[in-house]
C-alpha cells in the first residue's frame, strides 16, 4: 500500500520505516527541510537503536522516501498517518493545534477519498475535530481513524514490530478491515487487534500512561516508607513483582519519570476530568508525588554540601529522560542541572547520546564530557540520573581515584549500598539505606 506519514519525528520516522520494512511504499513528510535533507542522505536526526540500518535498507530498496512536499505525498497515498507533535501546553494539556493544522493542510491537497490515521496522542474528541477540519477544506470524503501509539523511545522499533496490542478507533467496517490487514504481519504471535469507538481508542492511550505513571509514583511513595522503617525497597519490589496480579514492570523507584508523554497525559486527564466537574484526586496525587520526587533528590544533594556547594564540581551521568534515546524533553536531568548550577556548583555531564541536544540548550555554558570516566575527574560528587547500561557495572576503584570525593547520589538505584561502602563511597540512593 502507498502510505504518507506526516511528521517525521521520533514517532513518524519509526512508524514509516517499520511499515516500509514490511513492504509498503512510504513517503515521509516533514516541514523541517533540514531534517528531510539529512534523512534523504541517511543521516539520523534522532538516536534510536537499530533505526539507521532500517532506514538505509529501505532507502536503498526505494520503499522509503522523504519530502517536504505534502501535495505529492497526499496525491499518491490512500492512507495518511498523522504523526505530528502534540507538545505540552502551559497548563500541561496536550496541544492538538498542530494536528488540526496538519489535517487542514492535507484536506486542501486531497485529490479523492483518503483514510486519515491519527497516531498522535490526542484527547478524546480529536478525531471529530480532524473530521470537521477536513470537511471544511475539501469536497472529497475521508475516514478518520484513531490509532494510538504505545511505542517507547529506546525500543521503538521492537515495540512497533512486536506490539502488545494494536488499538484502532473506527466505526466503519471496511476501514477496520484495511487497518487489520495493515497490522496483521505485526500480530502474528497472537497479540490482539482491538477495535473500538474512536473516543475509546483516544482515551486508551491516556489511560495507559496514567496507569503506568501511577505505578511509579506509588513505588516512590512506598520507597519513602521503606527508608523510614529501614526496609530495602529493592527487596520489597522483588517481593511485589513476583505476585502475578502485579507483575514486574514500572515498579522501579527513582527520581521520578520525565519525558513528554507521562507528564502531559497525567495533566491532560486532570483537565479532562475537571472540565466535566469530576474528581480526579488520585491522578493529581500521582502527579504531585512525581514532581516532589525530583525536588527531594535535589534537596538531598544540596543539604549534603550545605553552603559549601558553591564552587564544587558535580559530575552527572545521564541526561536523556530515559536510556537509549537522546530525547531531553521533560528530562529530570535538566531540572537538576539548572538547580545545581543556581546553587553555585560547576556541573560536568556525560550522556552517551544526548551531547548534541545538550549543546543546543546550553551552548558553550556547560561542560560536556566525551567519555563517562572523564566526567569524574576532580568531581566532588557523582549524580546518576539516567540508567544507561554502561553505568551499571563501572570500575569503582577507577571512579574513586578520579573523583576528589567518593560521593554518589544515585537516582536510579544502580549499585548495591554495601558494595559501595566497601569501596569507600558515601552512597545515597532511593528507598534504601544510605551508607
Ligand atoms: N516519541 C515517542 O516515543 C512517542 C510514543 C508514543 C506516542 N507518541 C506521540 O506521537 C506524536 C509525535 O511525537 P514525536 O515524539 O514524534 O514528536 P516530534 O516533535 O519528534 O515530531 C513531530 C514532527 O512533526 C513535524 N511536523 C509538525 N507539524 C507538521 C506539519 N504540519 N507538516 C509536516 N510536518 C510537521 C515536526 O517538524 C516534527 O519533525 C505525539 O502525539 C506523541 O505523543 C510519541
Amino acid at each position: 500500500m502507498r502510505i504518507a506519514i506526516v511528521g517525521t519525528g521520533y514517532q513518524g520516522l519509526v512508524v514509516g520505516t517499520c511499515l516500509a520494512e514490511n513492504g509498503h511504499q512510504i513517503i515521509c513528510v516533514d516541514r523541517d527541510a533540514q531534517r528531510i535533507q539529512s534523512l534523504s542522505q541517511c543521516v539520523m536526526p534522532i538516536h534510536e537503536p537499530g533505526l539507521e540500518e532500517l532506514v538505509a535498507r529501505n532507502l536503498e530498496e526505494e520503499r522509503l522516501s522523504f519530502t517536504t512536499d505534502l501535495t505529492d505525498a497526499v496525491a499518491e497515498s490512500l492512507m495518511i498517518f498523522l504523526c505530528v507533535g502534540t507538545p505540552i501546553q502551559e497548563d500541561g494539556f496536550a496541544d492538538t493545534r498542530g494536528v488540526i493544522r496538519a489535517a487542514e493542510q492535507i484536506a486542501r491537497v486531497m485529490t479523492g477519498y483518503r483514510i486519515i490515521v491519527n497516531k498522535t496522542t490526542s484527547p478524546p474528541g480529536t478525531g471529530d475535530e480532524i473530521e470537521e477540519a477536513v470537511r471544511k477544506n475539501t469536497e472529497h470524503t475521508c475516514d478518520v481513524v484513531a490509532n494510538p501509539d504505545f511505542l517507547k523511545e529506546g525500543s521503538a522499533i521492537d515495540d512497533f514490530m512486536r506490539p502488545d496490542r494494536v488499538v484502532i478507533g473506527c466505526e466503519d467496517v471496511r476501514v477496520r478491515e484495511i487497518m487489520k490487514e495493515l497490522y496483521s504481519p505485526f500480530l502474528r504471535t497472537g497479540k490482539p487487534f482491538l477495535s473500538m469507538s474512536r473516543r475509546s481508542a483516544e482515551m486508551t492511550k491516556f489511560a495507559t500512561n496514567v496507569m503506568l505513571a501511577a505505578r511509579i509514583s506509588l513505588m516512590n511513595q512506598l520507597a519513602d516508607i521503606c527508608t523510614a522503617y529501614e526496609a530495602d525497597v529493592a527487596e520489597v519490589r522483588e517481593g511485589i513483582a513476583a505476585d502475578y496480579r502485579i507483575g514486574p514492570t514500572f515498579l522501579f523507584p527513582g527520581i521520578g519519570f520525565g519525558g513528554q508523554g507521562l507528564p502531559r497525559d497525567l495533566a491532560s486527564c486532570i483537565k479532562l476530568a475537571r472540565e466535566k466537574g469530576l474528581e480526579c484526586d488520585l491522578i493529581e496525587a500521582v502527579q504531585k508525588v512525581n514532581e516532589r520526587q525530583r525536588e527531594k533528590f535535589l534537596r538531598r544533594i544540596l543539604d549534603y554540601f550545605g553552603s559549601a556547594i558553591a564552587g564544587k564540581r558535580i559530575a552527572i551521568w545521564g541526561a536523556s529522560f530515559k536510556p537509549r534515546t537522546d530525547d531531553l524533553r521533560g528530562a529530570p536531568a535538566l531540572y537538576l542541572i539548572d538547580r545545581i548550577r543556581e546553587a553555585g556548583a560547576q556541573v560536568v555531564i556525560f550522556d552517551p547520546a544526548a551531547s548534541k541536544r545538550l549543546r543546543d540548550i546550553y551552548e558553550d555554558t556547560i561542560e560536556i564530557a566525551n567519555k563517562y570516566y572523564d566526567a569524574l575527574e576532580g568531581a566532588d560528587a557523582l549524580v546518576i540520573v539516567t540508567e544507561w547500561n554502561e553505568f551499571r557495572r563501572p570500575d569503582y576503584e577507577r571512579m574513586g581515584k578520579l573523583m576528589r570525593e567518593r560521593v554518589i547520589f544515585d537516582g536510579r538505584n544502580l549499585y548495591t549500598p554495601k558494595v559501595m561502602q566497601a569501596h569507600g563511597f558515601k552512597y545515597f540512593s532511593v528507598g534504601r539505606p544510605s551508607v
